[in-house]
């Protein structure tokens, strides 16, 4: 099916099972843990080994020699690959460092031997007594060091001179020079880790030329295609199955060493082999989010209207990388006739940065929205005002073309209502209560909303049950569950009628789960293939297509019906296609929108940040179930806390790695740390993103939230923080006198 013009009225706007806060479908076999994550699925193929990786003690380099003999002679070791047992090995599309082969180290921790062996104890064991000689080289580990020398990068990370990958409208340096407000800073956003639960982890089985892996990754189809290419296979001799996984945020978008390792393994160990990274070799093995240094210029009108506005972003990247893509929200968000944005990417010789939970908007907006704050003050116009002053309904770089919907103006004014917005003192360091200064802040929520190639297939059972299969992925967001209630409002039965099976490639190939366009996407490719299937039923009841009605389990025209199974009653009926999306998204600019309203209280002793409450009100299209939506939402919120207090990779800028890779020094917010939150949708369909008349929602409730934190920490304290994460240390000069 292609979706060329906004959807008419369709079956989905019934809204029995689509729109409906339902429990997600496999809630009970996670909580009863009968949900098999990759590491356990024990009984996926017999005779499993357990694999080690053994990850390079460099940063930047060459291996010289391995040395494995003590290591093959501990009992239960059945095999031990090291890379310099061959050639590096080809990058898959997505990759940018190579995963793998060969004597050149790009980053820390980089797989440089697999060790497979009876027992996990006995592989742990064997790979610590490997003993690596390096030729170590001097890199470039320093972001602000290595400003001078990055290149001028466009949107897409296609390098080239500024004046081609630089994006203008109007004259910004004119404008700017004769606004009569202005602020011109600069803004730091630290490396991240997704730190999600699960660690990565693969189960790899041969049989003759073909490869089965069962693993942890948000996109079947292209770990499928990124380790054919790396291992030198034909994408039909590999199959990749990912039912469960245990979060991912971008961390679980590209293949990793874990599935590249399993595989080399399991062939030289002659049996299958499991393998999970450990959890200290996640952030330096795999990808990050990359640091950013933002300068930002803001200038206004007495009256508080932007005529000017610049956003400019440095990050770091190996050689072939991307940079990260923090200027987005800037080029949409605000009205302004005279705008420049600008990227700028550095050489690092850091292990990988690439897409973390809302690349580009999400540290993006950390720094704009401080701008804005800012520059509210300056004006002095409050911050909810200021913003709604310069809302935009059209982009501004191309005033003919709209955004496809835009309620953004509603959520701060929804937002500031039900958060008592009006009852914050505006002069910042005035509440106090005991030992506690409080304060509330504020910011946009901004994300894009994309929308990607996404097929199912559907089958049509005797009994009635009805079978969706898509290689979509549920990475903890409720893909089981809203595909399901889509299949069932296009089919007019109950949810308790259907079945999901996904994460598979045997089948259809799907969106997966990534940039927020996984839920409206892949309910879309669900759509596509029922709309097949009823014309299949249609068709083998001797029903009109154009007027036969389903529901209730019974398809219906005119006087006559029939129970639905019928159709199926002498053999299955399959359907299978796949939504395929035309230039709407570029004739139309679809985001998605949100106000996020935080108050703090913040220890005048020890400028220990404490949060008290939050609230997100979003404008995200339709909802498909505002209870999974919910849970996203709040998952959003808790990160974007984590990024305002707490989350930073550090660096060793002498040996260039990580330093605090584990769940010990990386800080996470924990229950402890997340006061009430509370969670609004605006009651919006908007017929151009799909038939689901969906968006993204997955993103979207973390792009402002660690500003809105940062802005609140200046409210209760007076002292203004640019460079995340707001930790008590940056805030205790500024503190006031404890009297
Ligand atoms: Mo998201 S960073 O595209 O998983």
């Amino acid at each position: 099916m292609k979706f060329e013009t906004p959807a008419a009225a369709n079956p989905i706007d019934q809204m029995k099972v689509v729109g409906r806060p339902l429990d997600r479908i496999d809630g009970p076999l996670k909580t009863t843990g009968r949900a098999p994550y990759a590491y356990e699925r024990h009984d996926a193929v017999a005779n499993q080994a357990y694999g080690h990786v053994l990850g390079a003690g460099i940063a930047k380099g060459r291996v010289v020699a391995m040395h494995t003999e003590a290591a093959r002679a501990l009992p239960g070791v059945l095999a031990i690959v090291t890379t310099l047992d061959m050639p590096q090995l080809p990058k898959g599309k997505m990759n940018t460092a190579f995963l793998f082969g060969g004597a050149e180290i790009q980053h820390y921790h980089q797989a440089i031997a697999v060790v497979v062996a009876e027992r996990f104890e006995q592989a742990r064991d064997a790979a610590a007594l490997i003993r690596v000689e390096y030729a170590r080289e001097e890199g470039r580990f320093d972001l602000a060091a290595e400003g001078h020398a990055a290149q001028p990068v466009d949107s897409d990370g296609e390098a080239g001179s500024a004046a081609e990958a630089d994006d203008r409208v109007g004259d910004f340096e004119g404008a700017f020079a004769q606004a009569e407000v202005t602020l011109d800073e600069t803004y730091t956003t630290p490396d991240e880790s997704h730190a999600m639960m699960e660690p990565h982890a693969t189960i790899a089985a041969w049989e003759g030329g073909r490869l089965t892996i069962w693993t942890s990754t948000q996109m079947v189809a292209w770990w499928r295609r990124d380790l054919a290419i790396t291992l030198g296979l034909k994408p039909e001799d590999v199959r990749v199955d990912s039912p469960y996984v245990g979060g991912g945020f971008g961390g679980k978008l590209f293949l990793r060493a874990d599935a590249v390792l399993a595989a080399l393994g399991a062939r030289a160990a002659g049996r299958p082999v499991k393998l999970a990274l450990a959890r200290p070799q996640v952030a330096n093995n795999t990808t990050h989010r990359p640091a950013t240094i933002q300068r930002i210029r803001i200038g206004a009108g007495r009256d508080g209207r932007i005529t000017a506005i610049a956003h400019e972003s440095l990050s770091g990247d190996l050689p072939e990388g991307q940079p990260e893509t923090a200027v987005a929200q800037t080029k949409l968000l605000y009205a302004g006739a005279n705008r420049l944005t600008a990227m700028r990417l550095a050489v690092l010789d850091l292990p990988e940065g690439n897409s973390m939970r809302a690349p580009g908007e999400a540290p993006g907006m950390m720094a704009l929205e401080i701008a804005m704050d800012e520059m509210a003050e300056r004006l002095g116009i409050d911050p909810v005002e200021f913003r709604i002053l310069n809302d935009t309904q059209v982009d501004p770089a191309d005033a003919g073309r709209s955004f496809s919907q835009r309620q953004l103006v509603r959520c701060l004014r929804e937002g500031a209502e039900r958060f008592g917005w009006a009852r914050r003192n505006p002069v910042p360091g005035q509440w106090r209560e005991g030992r506690w200064l409080r304060g509330m802040g504020m910011a946009a929520g901004f994300r894009n909303n994309l929308v990607v190639t996404s097929g199912a297939r559907v089958r049509l059972g005797a009994d009635g049950i009805v079978t969706v299969e898509t290689d979509m992925t549920d990475i903890g967001t409720g893909s089981y569950t809203i595909i399901a209630q889509t299949a069932a409002e296009m089919m007019g039965v109950g949810l308790d009628r259907v079945r999901v099976r996904l994460g598979d490639s045997d089948f259809p190939v799907s969106a997966g789960s990534g940039g927020q366009f996984g839920g409206n996407s892949a309910t879309a490719g669900v759509y596509a293939a029922c709309v097949k299937l009823r014309e299949a039923v249609a068709q083998r009841l001797g029903f009109n297509a154009a007027d036969a009605t389903f529901g209730e389990g019974e398809v219906r025209s005119g006087n006559r019906r029939v129970a639905l199974a019928e159709a199926a009653a002498r053999q299955e009926l399959v359907a299978e296609d796949r939504i395929e999306f035309g230039d709407l998204s570029k004739r139309f600019q679809q985001s998605t929108f949100a106000g996020h309203f935080v108050e703090v209280a913040v220890d005048a002793f020890t400028g220990e940040t404490r949060l008290r409450r939050m609230l997100a009100v979003c404008a995200a299209g339709r909802i498909l179930n505002p209870k999974t939506a919910r849970s996203q939402v709040i998952g959003a919120m808790t990160m974007g806390v984590g990024a305002a207090l707490m989350e930073e990779l550090h660096v060793d800028k002498r040996h260039g790695f990580f330093v605090n890779h584990d769940l010990a020094g990386y800080e996470v917010p924990v229950h402890a740390d997340i006061p009430r939150q509370e969670v609004v949708f605006l009651d919006e369909a908007d017929p151009v993103s799909s038939p689901m008349k969906a968006k993204g929602v997955g993103e979207l409730g973390l792009c402002g939230v660690g500003a809105a934190v940062a802005n609140a920490i200046y409210n209760a304290t007076g002292v203004r923080v640019r460079d995340y994460p707001v930790t008590l240390d940056k805030l205790l000069e500024g503190l006031p006198d404890v009297t």
